[in-house]
């Protein structure tokens, strides 16, 4: 990452995307979710172990939008469990405040959104896309819209206790190829007063493998009439606009493409209004936000945690930089503050972005899986009982999906 010259590095995942026509005057409406009105339609997706309160104050200074919690489990925030409280708290600067739950209880579900209703949260998310083997295997995550009288069950709850702010759902397309729930989600969650329905356009058994299928997002938009969020694969903020143009989506969720690159929400700002993204910083001013994200992360979570979560931020902001491979290995080895301003002491801060790692894959690996579901529970689809969900609050910490 010094002025080394180096070969051209390869690329990850393609050439950067073709840009289109910033959208025209009125192209596109605020984003409805309730009586939220969102300009522009963009939401930071739930990311567990990512889209904490730093992240999330980080993203917004870049743009607009709604900025949504990692999943907090409703069992460790009912018994207090001090760390989930941590990660559902936020600050007095965020607004609107936004929570995404994770539970397979109607009771409990209920229970959190009026909890968090009377913490001052704004927007509860229903997280029903996991596709983690521990959560799906006890009926849980992307298990739940298999049984669409128990997603009712939940989201009922959830909307009777949210007194009139929105409730939302996040889904995936379905189990696998041969069993796709997006659509009888889409029916229920409508059904059951939820403002909107956000799809990550895969299958569980695909977790981030393969590319998205945005043509059912249109899908869903043609089944509904509430709000849909189109999600998966929007790396640049030109994706954004071709998601939204070819489905016909009210807005969009940004997951992988803001890891280590939150100025997206500042070139996603600007081409919604109209106008062309302004360039990306060259390596000076990725360190600034780097060592800014840093300092965040401290201040929030302690010096010692904080920085051993910016290790892995630390990949991500580097990510395609020339020789960036031994810097990444120095960078995953710092244990202060300090030790990382000098790691990055000495670097060619004119060193331009690396447009060709725009699309480099980054948080998740690209294999699939085949999906495990309680026994006999495909005979059950009929059956609104809440599996009995098992609660550790490592595991469900350890938990990082949708
Ligand atoms: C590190 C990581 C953690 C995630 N955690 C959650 C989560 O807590 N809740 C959720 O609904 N989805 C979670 N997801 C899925 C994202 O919200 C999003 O649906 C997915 O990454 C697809 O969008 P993308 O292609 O823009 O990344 C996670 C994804 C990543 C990469």
């Amino acid at each position: 990452m010094d002025a080394e010259p180096s070969a051209p590095p390869a690329h990850d995942d393609g050439p950067s995307a073709a840009p289109v026509a910033p959208a025209r005057p009125a192209e596109f409406a605020p984003l409805r979710l309730g009586a939220l009105a969102v300009w522009p339609p963009v939401v930071l997706a739930p990311m567990a172990g990512v889209t904490n309160y730093p992240f999330r104050s980080l993203c917004r200074e870049q743009g607009a939008g709604v900025y949504v919690s990692e999943m907090i489990t409703a069992r460790g925030y009912l018994n207090g469990n001090r760390r989930t409280a941590l990660l559902a708290s936020s600050r007095p600067d965020e607004n609107p405040r936004s929570v995404q739950v994770y539970t397979s209880d109607p009771r409990d579900a209920g229970e959190m959104v009026a909890r968090l209703v009377e913490d001052g949260v704004d927007h509860v998310d229903l997280n029903l896309g996991c596709p983690v083997r521990k959560v799906t295997s006890h009926g849980g995550g992307a298990a739940i819209p298999v049984k669409p009288r128990l997603m009712a069950r939940i989201v009922r709850a959830m909307v009777a206790n949210a007194a009139g702010k929105p409730v939302t759902v996040k889904v995936r397309k379905g189990i696998d190829d041969d069993l796709l729930t997006y659509l009888d989600a889409g029916r229920v969650a409508q059904e059951e007063g939820a403002s909107a329905i956000g799809l990550h356009a895969r299958t569980a058994a695909q977790l981030y493998s393969g590319e998205a299928d945005w043509n059912a997002i249109g899908a869903l938009k043609s089944s509904v009439s509430i709000p849909v969020l189109g999600n998966g694969d929007i790396w640049e903020c030109w994706d954004a606009l071709k998601m939204m143009r070819a489905s016909g989506c009210d807005g969009v969720i940004i997951g992988r493409g803001c890891l280590g690159r939150p100025w997206l929400f500042r070139e996603l700002a600007a081409v919604f209004d109209g106008r062309e993204p302004p360039p990306p910083p060259n390596l000076g001013g990725v360190i600034e936000v780097m060592l800014d994200h840093a300092r965040r992360l401290c201040e929030f979570f302690g010096p010692q945690l904080g920085m051993l979560q910016m290790r892995k931020w630390t990949a991500w902001y580097t990510k395609g930089f020339r020789n960036s491979s031994p810097l990444r290995e120095r960078l995953r080895r710092v244990s202060s503050y300090e030790e990382l301003v000098a790691e990055l002491a000495g670097l060619d801060a004119n060193e331009p972005f690396p447009v060709h790692a725009l699309r480099a894959h980054r948080g998740k690996s690209g294999r699939a899986q085949r999906v495990s579901l309680p026994h006999g529970y495909l005979e059950r689809r009929d059956d609104d009982t809440p599996p009995c969900e098992r609660y550790d609050a490592a595991e469900a910490e350890a938990y990082d999906g949708g």
